[in-house]
């Protein structure tokens, strides 16, 4: 199972520093082995010792440049992460990103080998527009997508479902994700709402992966939580 935390625009450099050495001893002390990932703030970015996969939530893709505002590979490099999340639904949403910019953005850290969690997920006129316009919607969110690769983790996020406690049923999910795992063999999270008191049920589902997880990774004890119920439904495979 992969459990991943975004951390958004949360936690100072200082505070990420204690938040992933937390997680990490927490998964020492309890020898669990879930795959891990924790997605700072960009200036909380820093070089960790740790078995924790620390990725960064964007990057323009350029080594360098004239790109006010962004980071690039140099930046990356320079604290050894090889892990991108691409596709946030904030990025395309808040930040206008276009799927040309986003499959662009993949390609690049795609050539460089980098793990890619890669978000797809509908906002709620789709969802409403019926299953077939939903569908298609997220279809173009593939545009430009290498589905085959082999670092890919794909997440699915309903927009309506993040940051607002609402979720999907789980027959949706469910339904959802065998639709999505035609399309893709890779690893797939579902993110959005996820909590303690719902996580374990969502990890359960079937084709369900792990989960990509925002506002509740924030306080790390419910995070580490959610690890264990992951290792728990590990054992039970
Ligand atoms: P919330 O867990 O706060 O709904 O956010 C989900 C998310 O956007 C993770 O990338």
């Amino acid at each position: 199972m992969i459990v991943a935390a975004n951390l958004k625009t949360n936690l100072t450099r200082k505070e990420t520093r204690e938040y992933v050495n937390a997680v990490e001893n927490f998964a020492l002390t309890n020898s669990l082995t879930q795959d891990i990932f924790v997605f700072p703030a960009t200036s909380s970015l820093d070089t960790f010792e740790t078995k924790v996969t620390v990725g960064a939530q964007n990057a323009y893709a350029v080594q360098n440049g004239a790109f006010t505002g962004e980071i690039g590979l140099d930046h990356l490099d320079e604290f050894g992460i090889k892990t991108i999340l691409i596709g946030h639904s904030e990025r395309r949403h808040i930040l206008g990103e276009t799927q040309e910019l986003i499959a662009q953005k993949f390609n690049y850290f795609k050539e460089l080998g980098f793990t890619i969690i890669y978000c797809v997920g509908e906002p709620l006129e789709k969802r409403e527009a019926g299953t077939e316009r939903m569908m298609e919607y997220i279809d173009a969110q593939y545009e430009g997508i290498d589905t085959n690769y082999e670092k890919l983790i794909i997440a699915y996020e309903p927009v309506w479902a993040i940051g607002t406690g609402l979720t999907p049923t789980n027959e949706d999910i469910v339904a959802i994700h065998t639709e999505l795992k035609k399309k893709s063999l890779s690893p797939l999270l579902y993110g959005g709402s996820v909590k303690v008191n719902n996580a374990q049920e969502i990890m359960a589902l079937e084709n369900v992966d792990g989960v990509l997880v925002g506002s509740a990774a924030l306080k790390v004890e419910d995070f580490c939580q959610m690890v264990t119920f992951a290792e728990e439904l590990d054992k039970l495979v």
